[in-house]
């Protein structure tokens, strides 16, 4: 297929050399964004007296045919050219003859492709958006399912105090609401349209780029073509959010995996998220949770690449930001998929509640409550702590725990301790009690699931 640019050149490209510099192996996944760009491009060179209407009804006639052959196969993507945009014109001209020709006029591929990237990357935000809602959905029904389901809560992996899967699930939901936070903030400040930015100093056409960036629904045009050319920061920062997704499911993860193990028990992860092993019988294993953690370091890798990529180019562009699509493309199909898999995973899994509420019985997780128990009768916490410090070392050389003493031993102790006490270090009063604002003492709990209620009501972005 023929080159854009064979005019100034006499010799031929090394072959390596040609496939090296082609992109059309990985920006034929453009197809659609570059036909919408054209689209847009060539309805407004009409308008302005650019093209003729004839022109312009040949073109928008032969990109729409080429789209529809494209997608219902009667055509393939030729990837012998050097580009989507060598395809898609060359296409054209082969089609609709001279007026395609025309189509490039007051463009250049490096605001055409700064234009592709960016619907490309527009609409993948949104799905972005919408999953990760839909992952907060199945946290949110486990949250109200579980709201007085109790579970240790860790620091250190050690057992530190009484909580519930409802708050445990809670501090998740707060980092995926923030990450779809994020997508409507990158959404915003990307929504700004390069094309009319030419090669890089724009034109001498008199383009109406304010027009071309309303028939693709931008909140406007961008205001410097030496920055519209070679801003690739959108990219960056979509990428930063992707990694941070892949960080906070990452966590989950290991969460799960610890959770699902022999040890602990706590959940079950259904059969059809889990594999076996060709050799050991009896195993099945998180398979997908280790992934999804696994693969977070590709979705990191993405961003890295990109930011080293970018930090030695002079204005405006240069060949190099090519390297933009693989990486960044890889990062989005590897977040899409995470997501999706971990929602099913999430959604089907099985909580064995008997077993974290004995967790959470054991291992001393009410110590903070007994001393807390003995400042309400009158000992500085500082006393309460060291007396019921020198309890749970008893509890441990006996082998048992504080719920389980005797009111006598526990008053060789300290003489403060009475009957109440046993109400007091029990899990469920341990719970309830906990009535600061994000706490999970269940009353609190409710109040803040009927919000996280009221905000995924809401549409999009919100
Ligand atoms: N394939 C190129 C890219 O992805 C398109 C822009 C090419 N522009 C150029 N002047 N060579 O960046």
């Amino acid at each position: 297929m023929a080159q854009l640019w064979g005019g100034r050149f006499t010799g031929e490209t090394d072959r390596m050399a040609y496939e090296f510099n082609a992109s059309i192996g990985f920006d034929k996944r453009l197809f659609h964004q570059d036909i919408q760009g054209s689209i847009a491009h060539v309805t407004m060179l009409a308008r302005q007296g650019i093209l003729t209407e004839e022109e312009k009804d040949s073109i928008l006639r032969g990109l729409a045919d080429i789209r529809e052959a494209v997608d219902n196969g009667g055509m393939e993507i030729d990837e012998s050219c050097e580009d989507i945009h060598s395809f898609v014109e060359a296409a054209l001209i082969q089609r609709i003859g001279e007026a395609g020709k025309k189509m490039h006029t007051g463009r250049s591929r490096n605001d055409q492709v700064a234009l592709d990237m960016r619907l490309y990357t527009r609409e993948q935000v949104k799905e972005t958006d919408a999953l990760l809602k839909e992952l907060l959905q199945v946290i949110l029904t486990v949250m109200e399912e579980n709201v007085e389901t109790y579970m240790p809560g860790f620091t250190h992996l050690q057992k530190a105090q009484p909580t519930t899967l409802a708050h445990h699930y809670g501090a998740y939901f707060e980092m995926f609401k923030r990450d779809r936070q994020r997508m409507e903030d990158i959404y915003r400040r990307m929504n700004y349209c390069p094309l009319g930015a030419g090669a890089l100093a724009g034109t001498t056409y008199p383009l109406d780029r304010e027009y071309t960036a309303s028939l693709m629904e931008f909140a406007g045009p961008t205001l410097n073509s030496m920055d519209s050319v070679s801003d690739r920061d959108y990219l960056i920062e979509y990428l930063a959010a992707l990694s941070t997704i892949m960080m906070h499911l990452s966590r989950f993860c290991e969460e799960i995996i610890i959770w699902n193990s022999n040890e602990y028990q706590f959940v079950e992860i259904d059969d059809a998220y889990s594999t076996g092993s060709s050799i050991m019988p009896q195993k099945k294993n998180p398979d997908i949770a280790e992934l999804v953690r696994g693969k977070t370091g590709r979705v990191y890798g993405a961003l890295t690449a990109l930011l080293t990529t970018m930090k030695g180019i002079p204005l405006a562009y240069n060949k190099d930001m090519q390297e933009d699509k693989e990486l960044s493309f890889d990062a989005m199909d590897t977040v899409r998929d995470c997501l999706t898999l971990f929602t099913g995973m999430l959604g089907t899994m099985k909580f064995r509640k008997e077993r974290m509420a004995a967790s959470a019985m054991n291992g001393f997780t009410n110590a903070t409550d007994a001393a807390d128990y003995l400042v309400g009768k009158g000992v500085p916490f500082r006393d309460a702590h060291g007396i019921i410090g020198r309890l749970v070392l008893y509890c441990v050389e006996k082998g048992t725990s504080i719920d389980r003493l005797s009111l006598e031993e526990l008053q060789t102790i300290s003489d403060k301790f009475e009957e109440d006490i046993y109400d007091a270090v029990s899990l469920k009063t341990c719970v309830e009690k906990r009535l600061t604002l994000g706490a999970p003492g269940p009353e609190v709990m409710r109040k803040v699931i009927a919000e996280h209620k009221k905000y995924l009501m809401d549409a999009e972005f919100k």
